[in-house]
C-alpha cells in the first residue's frame, strides 16, 4: 500500500522517476491539477483525456460540502470524480493558512481522508508564514512534526500519508524537518508554506528553502513542490529535485481572464494574437476567445495544456541532460526569476554532486553557465591529470614541440588533454567567440592544474593579449605566459 518511489535520469539534482500508489504509475516530473468539487472548469475525465495521471484536491472541502460529504463516503473518491487515475487530497491545512482556523483534528482529517478512498493523505500540518519569527515557527513545526508522529502511529508505516516538511524561512529547521521527516518513514514529502514566496516573487528565498530540505531529506523520496502552479517556475524548481507540482494556477488565472504562457502570464485583453499551438488556441482567434461565451473554462484549457507541455518538456530536458539550458532560458524571463537562478548557482558544490557525468550537449549562455555544476566538475577533476614535468597549455592551434605533456585549452573550462576531446563536456559544448567570464573561469582552471600539480611546469601560449589582464589575475604568477 505504501508510496513507492523509483528515479530514473537525473540532471542537476532533478530526476525523472515513477510514483507507483495502488498500483497505478504516475510519471514524475508531474502535474497534479487542482480540483475543485464545487467548480469543475475541466472535469478530471478531461484531464485524464489530456494526460493527467494524478490530480489533488480538498478533503476539507468534501468535509464541510452540503452537496458532497455524505456521498464521497458511500461512492468513494474515484467513482464521485470520474477519475481512476491517482488522487490526492489535501488536509485542511491550507485553510488553516489562510483562515486560521479549521474545525476537524489531525486524526479526523486523516480518518476521513481513508474513509473517502483517497490515494494519498496528508496531515493537519501547520503552514508556517514566511514572515513568522523564529519562536513561532518552532512551535508550529513541533506540531507539525508531533502530527506526523502521531499519523504514523495510527495508521502504520505503510499508510500512503504524506510527510510535509515546514520551518518558515529558518533554513536549519528545514533541514531538521526534513531529517526527522526522512527518519519517520515518510517517502512522499511536500515542502510546505512557499505559496506566500511564490506569489511574491521571493523565488531566492524559494530557492534557499527548497535546498535545505533536499540537503537531509533522503534522496530516494519523492519531492512534492506544494502549491506552485505557475510554468514559469517549475524548471527552476525541478533542478533542485522537486517531483511534483499541484496546479491551481491554471483556474485561478482563468477566472482572472488571464492567459499562461512559459514565460509570464497575459491579460487575455492585451493579446492581438494567441502564440500557443493548443487546440484552443489552433481553433480561435483572440477576439473569438476574449468573446467567447465560456471564455474562462477555454482560458483553463489552454492553461492547462501550457503547463503540461512544460511538464513534459522538463521530462525530456532531464532524460537529454541539458535542463540547465532550460532553466537558464525560463529565470531569464523575469528579474526575480533571474535572481533565484543566480542563487541555485550559488549552491553549485552540492548540486554538483547529484548532477549526471555525462550530458548530450553544453550550451554556453552567458556569465551564469561559467557557475553551472559542469563546469564546477570539470575544474575538480583537473587534478587528477598526470603531467609532465614541462607542461604547455596551447590557447591556439599552434604546433608546441619539446614538452612532456601538451594541453588545450576552452573555455570555461579551462586546459584539456586530447584523450578528453571527444568526451563531456569538452567535447560536447558549444562555445561562442570568447567573453571575459568564460576566460576569466578557464583561467581559474589553469591555475587549479598548477595548483595540484605543483611539481610541473606550467606555461600558457597563444593566449590573445585581450585576455592577458584576467590571465594575470586569475593565475596569480603560479603559470608562465609565453609570447
Ligand atoms: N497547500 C499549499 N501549501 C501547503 C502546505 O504547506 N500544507 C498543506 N497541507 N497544503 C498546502
Ligand atoms: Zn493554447
Amino acid at each position: 500500500m505504501a508510496i513507492a518511489f523509483e528515479s530514473l535520469d537525473s540532471d542537476i539534482a532533478g530526476r525523472t522517476g515513477k510514483l507507483v500508489v495502488n498500483k497505478k504509475v504516475v510519471k514524475t516530473p508531474a502535474l497534479l491539477p487542482v480540483i475543485n468539487p464545487h467548480l469543475q472548469l475541466v472535469t478530471p475525465r478531461e484531464l485524464k483525456e489530456m494526460g493527467v495521471e494524478a490530480l489533488i484536491t480538498n478533503a476539507y472541502i468534501f468535509s464541510q460540502s452540503r452537496q458532497y460529504s455524505e456521498r464521497v463516503k458511500e461512492e468513494g473518491l474515484h467513482k464521485l470524480l470520474d477519475f481512476d487515475g491517482v488522487i490526492m487530497t489535501d488536509s485542511g491545512s491550507f485553510q488553516l493558512s489562510v483562515y486560521g482556523q479549521v474545525s476537524i483534528t489531525n486524526e479526523q482529517t486523516l480518518s476521513y481522508q481513508k474513509a473517502i478512498g483517497s490515494d494519498i493523505w496528508v496531515p493537519l500540518d501547520i503552514p508556517t508564514s514566511p514572515d513568522a519569527d523564529r519562536e513561532t515557527a518552532e512551535r508550529e513545526l513541533a506540531i507539525t512534526m508531533e502530527r506526523l508522529r502521531e499519523a504514523k502511529e495510527l495508521f502504520g508505516n505503510d499508510a500512503p500519508i504524506a510527510g510535509p516538511v515546514q520551518g518558515s524561512l529558518y533554513q536549519d529547521l528545514r533541514g531538521k524537518a526534513a531529517k526527522e521527516v526522512g527518519d519517520l518513514g515518510f517517502s512522499f514529502c511536500p515542502i510546505g508554506a512557499v505559496v506566500p514566496l511564490m506569489e511574491a516573487y521571493r523565488y531566492r528565498d524559494l530557492v534557499d528553502v527548497v535546498m535545505a530540505a533536499k540537503r537531509t531529506l533522503p534522496r530516494s523520496s519523492c519531492v512534492h513542490l506544494f502549491g506552485a502552479g505557475h510554468p514559469a517556475m517549475f524548471a527552476l524548481a525541478a533542478a533542485m529535485g522537486c517531483d511534483l507540482f499541484d496546479s491551481a494556477a491554471y483556474a485561478l488565472y482563468a477566472k482572472e481572464g488571464r492567459y499562461l504562457t512559459t514565460h509570464g502570464s497575459f491579460k487575455i485583453d492585451e493579446l492581438a494574437d494567441l502564440p500557443c499551438s493548443c487546440a484552443v488556441c489552433r481553433s480561435h482567434t483572440a477576439e473569438e476567445l476574449r468573446t467567447a461565451k465560456d471564455r474562462t473554462r477555454l482560458l483553463a484549457l489552454h492553461n492547462l495544456a501550457v503547463t503540461l507541455g512544460e511538464i513534459a518538456r522538463i521530462r525530456q530536458a532531464i532524460a537529454d541532460g541539458t535542463l540547465w539550458e532550460l532553466v537558464d532560458e525560463r529565470c531569464r524571463n523575469h528579474p526575480q526569476m533571474l535572481s533565484g537562478y543566480r542563487r541555485l548557482l550559488t549552491h553549485n558544490a552540492e548540486l554538483e554532486r547529484f548532477d549526471r557525468v555525462s550530458k548530450r550537449r553544453f550550451f554556453y549562455r552567458g556569465d551564469e553557465t561559467c557557475a553551472r555544476t559542469e563546469v564546477l566538475r570539470y575544474q575538480n577533476q583537473l587534478a587528477r591529470l598526470r603531467l609532465g614535468k614541462e607542461v604547455l597549455v596551447a590557447c591556439d592551434n599552434g604546433v608546441r614541440e619539446g614538452y612532456d605533456t601538451v594541453l588545450s585549452f576552452k573555455p570555461p573550462f579551462g586546459p584539456y588533454p586530447d584523450a578528453l576531446k571527444e568526451t563531456f563536456p569538452i567535447g560536447q559544448s558549444e562555445i561562442p567567440e570568447w567573453d571575459a567570464a568564460m576566460v576569466r573561469q578557464a583561467c581559474r582552471g589553469i591555475r587549479l592544474l598548477c595548483e595540484s600539480h605543483r611539481e610541473s611546469r606550467i606555461r600558457v601560449a597563444g593566449l590573445h593579449r585581450e585576455w592577458k589582464g584576467i590571465f594575470a589575475e586569475e593565475t596569480q604568477g603560479c603559470a608562465e605566459l609565453l609570447e
